[in-house]
C-alpha cells in the first residue's frame, strides 16, 4: 500500500470516529434509534451518522416558512408529490384551501411553487419521502398528507378520541402537535408525544 492511501484510510477512520462519538453525544432521547427499520434502511442508504433520524428534508425556504407556516405547521416539500403540490396551489385552490382563503399574489406563488415541486416527495434523497410518494394523495378535493396510504397505515392504531377528540390536537394535520421533531423533519416514533396521552408504545 502507498503512502498515501495509508494516510487517507487513517483521516477516514478519524472522521467516523469522530462522527460516531458526535452521534453518541447527541440525542440521549434516541439512543434506541438502531431499533427502528426506517432509520437503519436510511442509515445503510445515507451514512445517517451526520444526520440521525431526519425523515424529510426540512423547510429551507424562510417565504415559504412565513406564508405557508402562518396557519399550520409549514409542512416540509418532502410530504407530497410534485403533481399534489402543483393542485395546492393553483390559485383556484389556494382561494378555497380546505375551507380558508390562502390566496397569494402572482410572484409569490410561483415562487413557492418552484421551490414544492423540486423538493417534493419522489425528488427528494430521504426515504421516507419516497413513501410519501406512493399511493394516492386523496381523490377529489385537494391532496392531503394525512389522506396518502402511507400516512394512514402509519396512523390508523390511533383513536380518534387522542385527535378529533383531543384539544391539543384537533386533527392529524397538526403533525407537530404530536410529532415533538416535525420542524426538523424528524417523524420517527421514538419522537412523538401525544398531549394528554405521552409516549407511544406499540
Ligand atoms: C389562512 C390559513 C392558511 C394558510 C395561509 C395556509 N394554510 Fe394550508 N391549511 C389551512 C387549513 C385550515 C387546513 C386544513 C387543516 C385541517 O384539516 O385540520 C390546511 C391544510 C393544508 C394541507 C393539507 C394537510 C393535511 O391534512 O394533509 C396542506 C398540504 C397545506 N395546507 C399546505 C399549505 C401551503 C403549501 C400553504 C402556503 C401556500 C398553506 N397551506 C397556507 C390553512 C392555511
Ligand atoms: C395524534 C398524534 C399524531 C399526529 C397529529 C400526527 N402523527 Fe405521525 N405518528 C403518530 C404516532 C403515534 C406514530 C407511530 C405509529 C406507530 O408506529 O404505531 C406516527 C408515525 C408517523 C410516521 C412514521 C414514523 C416512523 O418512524 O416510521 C410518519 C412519517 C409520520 N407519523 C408523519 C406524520 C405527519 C407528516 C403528520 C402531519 C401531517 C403526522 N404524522 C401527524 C402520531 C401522530
Amino acid at each position: 500500500m502507498n503512502t498515501s492511501l495509508r494516510i487517507g484510510g487513517l483521516v477516514a477512520g478519524a472522521l467516523l470516529a469522530l462522527g460516531l462519538a458526535g452521534l453518541a453525544l447527541g440525542d440521549d432521547d434516541d439512543h434506541d434509534d438502531h431499533d427502528d427499520d426506517h432509520y437503519e434502511e436510511y442509515e445503510h442508504e445515507h451514512g445517517s451518522w451526520i444526520e440521525p433520524g431526519e425523515d424529510v428534508k426540512p423547510v429551507a425556504n424562510a417565504t415559504y416558512a412565513e406564508e405557508c407556516g402562518a396557519c399550520h405547521m409549514a409542512y416540509q416539500p418532502g410530504l407530497l408529490p410534485a403533481a399534489a403540490w402543483q393542485q395546492v396551489m393553483a390559485p383556484e385552490a389556494l382561494m378555497d384551501h380546505y375551507g380558508d382563503d390562502a390566496s397569494l399574489s402572482t410572484a409569490l406563488r410561483g415562487e413557492l411553487t418552484d421551490y414544492l415541486t423540486a423538493n417534493a416527495a419522489g425528488q427528494a434523497r430521504k426515504s421516507r419521502s419516497r413513501a410519501f410518494a406512493v399511493g394516492d394523495a386523496g381523490a377529489g378535493d385537494l391532496p392531503r398528507i394525512t389522506a396518502t396510504r402511507y400516512f394512514r397505515n402509519e396512523h390508523h392504531e390511533i383513536p380518534s378520541k387522542l385527535v378529533a377528540g383531543n384539544p391539543e390536537v384537533g386533527s392529524f394535520s397538526n403533525c407537530n402537535a404530536c410529532h415533538t421533531g416535525a420542524d426538523e423533519g424528524v417523524y420517527n416514533e421514538h419522537r412523538v408525544r401525544i398531549p394528554g396521552y405521552g409516549r407511544w408504545d406499540d
